[in-house]
Formats: C-alpha cells, structure tokens, sequence
C-alpha cells in the first residue's frame, strides 16, 4: 500500500504506483458518455475488443508539477489532447475533445492529490491518458465502441538521476515504416521497439537510437525520446521526419532556446555519420525529461560528445530553463501551464 508519509519521493523510478482513482469513460452509438472517476485500476472489457487483436489503441504522457507555493499545475496538456485526436483520427478512433480531455485530467490529479510529488523532490505526477477499441468484433475494421481512460503514478527519472549522461546505441531495426504511424502515439509503435531496446540493454546501453526508416543515414529517435544536437557554434538541432512522434517537450525545447536562451535553432536532417557536428546531444520527452546522451555507439565505434561523465553548459541550461518553467519558478510562455 502506498503511504505518502514513508514514501522516499527522491528515490523514485518510472515505475507504476496505483493511485487512489483513475478516470474512464466510455464511447457506444456514436457518442462519449460523462465520465467518471473509478476507484479500480482495471477494465472489463471484451475478448473481441480491436485493441487487443489489431492494436486499435492509442495514449499520451504528460505530468502534473507541485510549485514551490504548494499549487498543482499540468505543462500544455492541450497539446497533448490534439495529439490524441491525430494518433485517433490514424486509426479510425472517435476523437475526445480538447477541453473534456484537459478537465479529465484536472479531475484524475485533484483526486489523487496525494500521489503528487513534493517541490523539490525532482519527482513528478505522471499521467497516462489512453483509448481502446473495445466490443465484440473478430474482422479487421474499427471497433464501434471505445474506452478513454486515464491513470497517474508518481514517478522519479526514466534513465538516470541527475542529469547523468547515458550512452545509446544505433539500432538496425525500425519502430515505424517511412509512411506508417511513427508520427502518432500508438502501441503498435512500442511492440516495435521492445526487441531493439532489449538488444540495446543487453549490451550496457540504456536504449536505441532509430535511424530513419528508409535510408538508416538519419537519427530519428532516441527509445521514446527526441534527439536534439547543439552545434559547435551553438544551434539548436532536432530532426524533422513524418515518421518521429512530434514531441511536446521537442517543441517546448525549441522555443526555450529560441526565445529564453537566444540560440539559433533548426529541424533539419542530422547525419548518423556526421554526428561530430555536435558538441553536446539529449534525449527529450516527458518521461525522459532532458537526457544527456553521454555518447553513441554505431557500427561498433562509440561516438562521444561531451562527456560521459558531466552533462554539457547548454543542456544544463537547457534543461534548468524548461524545469523551471515546469515548476513554475520561471515565467511560462502565455497557455503553457494549467493550474489543476
Ligand atoms: N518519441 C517517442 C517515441 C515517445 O514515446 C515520446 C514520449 O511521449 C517522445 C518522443 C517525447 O514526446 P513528448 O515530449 O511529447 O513526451
Ligand atoms: C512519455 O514520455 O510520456 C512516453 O510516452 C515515454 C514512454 C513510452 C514511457
């Protein structure tokens, strides 16, 4: 049992947690019902539901931050609804609305306020709202009735604490096809990626780099992460490619640099065999938060970039601006923070 007196937040992995309640509800004769918050972490769902045959399913990860005043605040969720609505609108699934997606959330946080991580513990609220074709169905086409749903669980770093460099290595393998769904957020795309991640572990890495499906010259993704580069003259770099997932913290990072740290940026191609163009790179994401890529081992040589040991000045910078603004204590871009 979870016991937030005794529980060591500083001391926590990306690891599941069940809360107290979990927010569904359900879609049948072509509308989404009101919703509800339920105090059980499971479905019932049927034998013949899409998600589980045909992968007709999608989620989304976002976080709520406890502020040093004690308020609770999520980091651009709209954007993470309008996510959503792509990675349905690819699969045939009935869209949730933006406003209904933000208030689930709202609702699934002030419920399971005890979960929420203290300021300064470096631990976070995660939140995954996710939907499923459900009913009775055997043939391959869209399912006529759905779950949306949402669980949290408090958790610690994805890689490593502190903003330790890890190391990753390319893989020969592809979580997406050039023109399949790699730009949305859909299981699908993780069942790809689970046996290049475990060859990547096996050999000390902390994950795979995917190059781009259809030449292998390109970086696409770090695991369930973006790439981004800063150049010798200090340009922020991050590939742009329709089969990498658009990440929020990606975009959060562009403008961050742009507008906070006056650095040049680009989305543009960035050359496995030219990665010596880059003096500091990191993986980021929700779950990833800024990680510093340590160095990357391709085609048996490992490439490192600033140090295996120390994060690089930028990323540092980097990462303590979009923190900061995460948590409140630097100014946020206008919309960029929900108060729960
Ligand atoms: N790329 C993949 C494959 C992911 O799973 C994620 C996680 O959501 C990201 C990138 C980062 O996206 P975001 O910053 O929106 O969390
Ligand atoms: C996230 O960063 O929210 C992700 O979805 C990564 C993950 C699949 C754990």
């Amino acid at each position: 049992m979870f016991n937030e007196k005794e529980v060591e937040w500083g001391k926590l992995g990306f690891a599941y947690v069940k809360a107290d309640y979990n927010y569904v509800s359900c879609y049948k004769d072509g509308k989404w019902d009101d919703g509800k918050l339920v105090k059980e972490n499971t479905l019932t769902i049927s034998n013949g539901s899409t998600a589980l045959h045909y992968g007709q399913q999608c989620f989304e990860g976002l976080k709520a931050y406890r502020a040093k005043d004690g308020s609770v605040q999520l980091f651009r969720p709209d954007q993470n609804a309008k996510r959503m609505i792509k990675s349905c609108q690819k699969l045939l699934m009935p869209e949730f609305p933006v406003e209904r997606f933000i208030d689930a959330c709202i609702q699934t946080v002030k419920a399971n306020e005890r979960f929420i991580p203290p300021y300064g513990s470096g631990a976070t609220l995660y939140l995954r709202p996710f939907m499923i074709g459900v009913g009775d169905n055997v043939g391959v086409r869209p399912a006529e009735e759905y779950i949306f749903s949402i669980f949290v669980t408090p958790v610690g770093p994805y890689f490593k604490a502190g903003l330790s460099p890890v190391n990753f290595i390319t893989s020969d393998y592809d979580r997406a096809a050039p023109a399949g769904t790699g730009a949305v957020k859909v299981g699908g795309n993780y069942a790809a990626s689970l046996e290049s991640h475990l060859l990547a572990a096996k050999q000390g890495y902390a994950d795979c780099i995917y190059l781009d499906p259809a030449t292998h010259t390109k970086i696409e993704e770090v695991g369930a992460a973006n790439f981004f580069g800063i150049t010798k003259d200090d340009k922020f770099v991050t590939p742009l490619s329709p089969s990498i997932l658009p990440s929020i913290t990606k975009y959060s990072l562009l403008h961050v640099a742009k507008e906070y740290l006056k650095m040049p940026t680009e989305e543009r191609d960035c050359y496995i065999d030219k990665i010596d163009e880059f003096k500091e790179a990191g993986a980021c994401g929700t779950a990833a938060v800024i990680t510093p890529i340590g160095g990357i081992s391709h085609k048996g040589k490992l490439h490192v970039f600033y140090s295996e040991k120390e994060v690089g000045p930028v990323t540092r910078k980097l990462y303590d601006t979009l923190f900061g603004i995460q948590m409140g204590d630097i100014e946020a871009p206008e919309g960029w923070i929900v108060k729960v």
